[in-house]
């Protein structure tokens, strides 16, 4: 997740995310990335529940994202680097 008021210094770089453009900055995270455009969930689980960021640090495994077509990484450890294509299940819903 970004601080705020972070002092952005970089440039913006792009990441698509189900097919849409959006903007991250060098040193965010997958999640964080995904969770700057407002959406709250991106995976659905095994047990059809929806499911984002929780707890930040690798261990829950609720956030796991498609990217560049390797699947099951966990979108708070994986940094953002322009280009990258980031897939989810659960493109369309924001909760
Ligand atoms: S939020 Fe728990 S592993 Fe990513």
């Amino acid at each position: 997740m970004r601080i705020a008021k972070r002092l952005i210094t970089e440039e913006a770089i792009t990441i698509t995310v189900d097919g849409k453009p959006y903007s991250a900055y060098p040193g965010d995270t997958v999640a964080s990335a995904i969770y700057a455009t407002g959406k709250r969930a991106w995976h659905r689980s095994r047990s059809n529940e929806a499911r984002g960021l929780f707890c930040g640090m690798g261990v829950c495994y609720d956030c796991l994202v498609t990217v560049d077509g390797v699947d099951n990484l966990r979108a708070c450890q994986t940094l953002v680097r322009a280009g990258m294509t980031v897939t989810t299940n659960l493109e369309s819903e924001t909760l």
